[in-house]
């Protein structure tokens, strides 16, 4: 893929490469030669007459994506991806970028870095590319000066870094006059290396499909009788055989693989072996239930299932990220509903440094946090390119957001099983009482509801669900509370104050609250509950139709001087660590059924508005 931005000479370099290495037909050389205009020593060809057809669709607005162009030499046979250098076009850029196993990157020679061609170097980087190749371009403008390619390669250099690449190898070219192209230059003698082009026909890529993991994406259930049954699809990643074991994902379901058919140019046939990028059909020894976006892996080698995930994100929108908004991710052959829950940084391209931000803009890089509303079956993206990475989907428009890689999650100590995956045995079976929730409901005599309230530590909400309980159990209903203090010295003993800690804690006490609604008490839950991904959890856990999120707002200078058991005082002393406001976020909910400013009206005056909301619900 050739990177770097429209005035550093991508064309002029992709016209020449083309041309010096006779990858051009005959008519674009003859008008290339009629062109060709000779200024002083140089004989410049127009090598914008190649790539004429791109800058004509470029001038008419008209959705520009990738050119590939195909070329070969002896040595190698070539796929170059080429993509407009417009800022805007970032999204065509980590198209083309998405599949390369190269980048050559330009720049030009008088302006060295610009923050476009950091910004392509860091999201080739991101994608994966581990192989660079810089041309420092336009020497013949600077007196192929070695000082000033040394200079523009120490600030490369400097950059790279930090970024993820594994070979950086750096050129001074002459794309115009043909200088390290395809020849080697007689003008830079103190260049010893090679040429841009054998450098390509030498470099030394591996394999960068992951061979190791096998996934497969079903795309259809193929039934044409009865005696038929396969499903098609595309390996992904890896390699499978007829007779090996596989798991069906999500289900968790064991078999082996009975066959694999595949439609090639000689018609329909059996493999005994197929592997990434085939699409072929499987069929399985059992008759297992499969549907179209289930995945097929090997035995033993499961990737993750997980509705939360970290990635970093590049957006693509003219509409800044949103925290609040649904969006589609597309991953593998599935779409499925999801939010972004938070930000948590914004990379600023000019020196990769963390900023802290509440959107992304068009070309923004961050790293965000996404829950989807059914659990994806991925890898990080640096173990597998396929499954790793995402696109997301604006529902409304259905224009493509941003591309998204999943990074590898970090637990620190104990990590702590996802909350929402399968549970460990899939030997269960729930057996059903004979009791209905509505015979449970007409005993209690009311509905059975949980209240949730979250919130900072002293923003009241013990208090007053201490006093809710009592008044709502005066007037006959069947009620409990649960309180965080208490709960975390039974139930939740075993659990302290890390992200994950608290979501564990967080989820038990919904499974309980879930429970007592499904014996016809209402539930009351006083939890700080400080992050939204968890608030969210929780409602989901307990369903959405009898849960409703009371967030109780007070500043945290408010709950601070209130100060209830000291506890903040401890946290600015240090003695607590990782408290909640002071040293541990908390997040206000995205969408609460009802708010109460506790900072400003009166315990009384929220009791009764609780009591309002309560009774038009019970
Ligand atoms: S949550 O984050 O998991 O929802 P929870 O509501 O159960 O927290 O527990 C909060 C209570 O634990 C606080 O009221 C406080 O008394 C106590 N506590 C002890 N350490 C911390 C801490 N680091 N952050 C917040 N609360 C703490």
């Amino acid at each position: 893929v050739t990177l770097g931005s429209v005035d550093d000479g991508k064309s002029t370099l992709i016209g020449r490469m083309l041309y010096d290495s006779g990858n051009l037909p005959e008519d674009q050389v003859a008008k290339i030669e009629q062109e060709t205009v000779t200024s002083g020593l140089h004989v410049l060809p127009d090598f914008s007459l190649v790539t004429d057809g791109l800058l004509a669709e470029q001038e008419q607005k008209i959705t520009i994506d990738v050119a590939y162009r195909y070329f070969r030499t002896p040595q190698r046979v070539f796929i170059l991806a080429d993509s407009p250098g417009h800022e805007q076009y970032t999204r065509n850029m980590a198209t083309a970028a998405s599949n390369a196993q190269v980048a050559l990157l330009l720049i030009d020679a008088r302006s060295g870095l610009t923050t476009q061609t950091k910004r392509h170097a860091f999201i080739a980087s991101l994608l994966g590319i581990k192989r660079v190749i810089v041309l420092v371009n336009k020497m013949d403008l600077v007196d192929y000066s070695e000082d000033r390619f040394r200079e523009v390669s120490s600030e490369f250099l400097e950059f790279s870094e930090r970024l993820q690449f594994v070979d950086v190898q750096l050129i001074p070219v002459s794309a115009l006059v043909g200088d390290n192209v395809v020849h080697r230059s007689e003008k830079m003698p103190w260049y010893t290396g090679v040429p841009v082009l054998t450098l390509l026909e030498t470099l030394y890529v591996t394999e960068d499909e992951n061979p190791i993991d096998f996934r497969y994406s079903v795309q259809y259930v193929i039934r044409p009788n009865q005696d038929y049954r396969g499903f098609a699809g595309q390996v992904l990643s890896g390699h499978i055989k007829a007779g090996d074991d596989v798991v069906v994902i999500p289900s968790g379901v064991s078999t082996k693989v009975a066959a694999i058919d595949y439609l090639g140019a000689n018609g329909e046939e059996s493999l005994p072996i197929a592997q990434a990028p085939q699409s072929i059909t499987l069929r399985l020894e059992d008759e297992v239930d499969v549907s179209r976006g289930d995945m097929i892996v090997r035995s033993g080698n499961a990737p993750e299932v997980k509705r939360e995930f970290e990635a970093n994100v590049v957006w693509f929108s003219d509409s800044p990220l949103t925290l609040s908004k649904t969006y589609l991710v597309q991953h593998c052959s599935r779409f499925v509903k999801c939010k972004i829950t938070d930000l948590r940084y914004r990379i600023d391209v000019a020196n990769l440094g963390q900023q802290p931000a509440e959107k992304l803009r068009m070309n923004e890089i961050g790293r965000a946090h996404l829950l989807a509303s059914e659990p994806l079956y991925f890898d990080p993206y640096t173990k597998n390119r396929r499954t790793g990475s995402f696109v997301l989907i604006d529902p409304e428009n259905y224009m493509t957001v941003a591309v998204g890689m999943i990074l590898e999650r970090r637990t620190a100590g104990v990590a702590l099983r996802e909350p929402t995956i399968e549970p460990r045995s899939q030997f269960l079976h729930k057996e059903e009482s004979k009791l209905t929730q509505v015979e449970r409901e007409l005993r209690s005599g009311h509905k059975a509801f949980t209240f949730w309230f979250t919130g900072l530590s002293g923003a009241g909400k013990s208090t007053l669900c201490k006093v809710l309980e009592q008044q709502l159990f005066e007037r006959n209903r069947s009620i409990y509370w649960l309180d965080g203090d208490s709960v975390r010295k039974g139930l939740c003993r075993d659990l302290g104050f890390r992200r994950e800690e608290r979501r564990e804690n967080l989820r038990r006490i919904a499974e309980v609250a879930k429970l007592f609604n499904d014996a016809g008490t209402i539930a009351l839950c006083s939890f700080i509950t400080p992050y939204q991904a968890d608030q969210e959890l929780v409602r989901e856990i307990v369903g959405p139709e009898r849960f409703r999120l009371v967030y109780l707002n007070a500043e945290l200078n408010v709950c601070e001087e209130r100060d209830p058991n000291g506890l903040y005082q401890k946290a600015r002393a240090g003695e607590i660590k990782g408290f909640t406001g002071v040293d541990a976020p908390y997040e206000a909910p995205m969408s609460p059924d009802l708010v109460l400013n506790t900072g400003e009206l009166s315990p009384d005056e929220c009791l009764s508005q609780l009591l309002t909301f309560a009774q038009t619900l019970l």
